[in-house]
């Protein structure tokens, strides 16, 4: 692509003035930039940093535009405390709407999981995962509010998201046998097994489910309306895996809830922040009319709610041209709206998405763009964290990221401010909405009392200021009820809920 600053751009009234006045406008732009990259929880803060002499090259456009572009992008991407009470209200009432009747927004399934763990369960169970990116093949012991874990993490390519059901099943096979081989597990012994499944199952049983839709960016044919755990039989038997009994299909948002509530019983949410989101909680059964499953031995369900799908419709999300486009584009259009403008796997996507609005406009690096821009989900959410992180005072390692790794030709410091300022905003808004799901449910169980939330995910472990972000957001909300929840670190969660799952799915 051209610069968009070609010679005539020289003899502008713009650059002429930005000429004579040279140092002293620069001076303001580092002073303005430097306020604007305040993220929006600090804007108020009077520590303006003092304006550094810079010569007037590094203005790669006029003051006013910058100015305009990132109020422009700060409207659209805020989440003010109206809009966030707004988006809990009408989470509030899809929730109740799905939990009355199949075929809503919210899917909010019952996962056939009643008690909480005793914390004295003990023994060792095998354990699936397959979340987004990787999938992960566990021995989980447990020894009674203790776990051990013996795990391998295999990666699941982008070939294999879309192979059909009988390559993708052999391939969990595969692995299982794998890990049965290299350590030395025997399989004389029948052992059972809980299958974390993270995508939208219909549970019809502890251990039955069929596949809804694939999200995350799997297509893999021959699996959707299939039940999972028969397509998982089906390939340890081709593999001769025998004497493994898939006692629980659970989803990851479960799994972490239960892993938590095994070590402390105030848990009464589980959240996933990672590649995708979602969530799951305990409902009094009298609260979930859409049961038919005959009596169940607890007065409490947990439900996955499905969250990403929150608000498919979009009447209360401030859905972005630049979330549109990337829902367009996107092998599941018009659907998972929440989790795309929240989760790992599309931030940077999003991100890029608004770079390359402003490279055609002209409003960063000179209209240059590079290969790897121009190529989707190439500018990954581990970019945001790292130019987010990036606290240099000429944010060098944000020009290694875009200049090394995407190859943009050349960028100016205000390029660089620009850019994190846009990180931080699609970032702030992320960690804004999970705030609001998880106010969300809390309203819904009423529990502003006193509740952990236990949340897994790399967003929510690794993206910087993510949890105080999300803490600020549940205050704005919640008011000083907000101090009585508690957001916590859950870590492996769902391999070994899913492995305590099934070792208890009998009582
Ligand atoms: C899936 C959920 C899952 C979440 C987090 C979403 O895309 O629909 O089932 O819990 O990702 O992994």
């Amino acid at each position: 692509m051209s610069s968009a600053l070609d010679s005539s751009a020289f003899k502008s009234p713009v650059f002429l003035f930005g000429l004579t006045t040279g140092i002293a406008l620069s001076a303001v732009v580092q002073y303005v930039l430097s306020y604007v990259a305040t993220p929006q929880t600090q804007k108020s803060s009077l520590s303006v940093p003092v304006p550094a002499i810079v010569p007037p090259q590094t203005i790669s456009v006029p003051l006013a535009a910058h100015i305009e572009t990132i109020t422009r992008l700060e409207k659209d991407f805020t989440i003010n405390t109206s809009m966030m009470q707004k988006i809990v209200k009408q989470f509030v009432n899809e929730m109740r709407k799905g939990l009355l009747s199949d075929g809503q927004t919210l899917k909010m399934i019952p996962s056939y999981v009643c008690n909480r763990p005793r914390g004295d369960e003990v023994g060792s169970v095998l354990a699936l995962d397959l979340g987004g990116s990787n999938f992960r093949v566990c021995e989980v012991i447990l020894e009674g509010q203790k776990t051990r874990l013996r795990q391998k993490k295999f990666v699941i390519s982008d070939a294999l998201k879309n192979a059909s059901g009988t390559d993708l099943f052999d391939f969990f096979a595969e692995c299982v046998s794998k890990f049965v081989e290299e350590h030395a597990l025997d399989l004389n012994v029948k052992r059972k097994l809980g299958f974390t499944f993270s995508f939208p199952i219909e549970q019809t049983a502890i251990n039955k489910g069929t596949l809804m839709h694939w999200n995350k960016g799997f297509t893999s044919p021959g699996v959707v309306d299939k039940d999972v755990v028969e397509l998982l039989a089906d390939a340890f038997a081709r593999k001769g895996l025998h004497n493994i009994e898939i006692a629980a299909l659970v989803n990851d948002t479960v799994g972490t809830l239960m892993s938590h509530a095994y070590l402390d019983s105030q848990t009464h949410v589980g959240v996933i922040l990672g590649t995708g989101t979602n969530a799951a909680y305990f409902e009094p059964m009298d609260k979930i009319p859409k049961w038919r499953g005959g009596p169940v031995p607890s007065n409490e369900m947990v439900v996955n709610t499905e969250w990403g799908a929150f608000d498919n419709e979009q009447i209360v999300l401030p859905v972005t041209k630049f979330d549109r486009r990337l829902d367009r584009a996107s092998p599941n259009p018009q659907s998972q709206i929440f989790e795309k403008m929240i989760s790992g796997m599309y931030l940077g996507e999003i991100v890029r998405q608004i770079i390359l609005d402003l490279i055609g406009t002209g409003e960063l690096f000179r209209g240059q763009s590079s290969e790897n821009l121009q190529t989707p989900y190439h500018f990954e959410t581990a970019y945001m964290s790292r130019i987010e992180r990036d606290h240099t005072t000429e944010l060098s390692d944000t020009k290694a990221v875009l200049e090394d790794i995407l190859n943009i030709p050349s960028t100016t410091e205000s390029d660089r401010r620009l850019v994190k300022r846009i990180c931080e905003l699609v970032g702030i808004r992320s960690a804004r909405l999970s705030a609001a799901g998880v106010a969300a449910v809390v309203t819904k169980i009423n529990r502003f009392d006193g509740c952990t939330i236990a949340i897994d995910g790399s967003l929510f472990a690794h993206y910087p200021h993510y949890a105080n972000r999300m803490r600020d957001a549940l205050r704005e909300v919640l008011g000083l009820t907000a101090e009585n929840i508690v957001l916590e670190q859950a870590r492996d969660g769902s391999g070994q809920g899913a492995a305590l799952i099934a070792a208890t799915a009998s009582y």
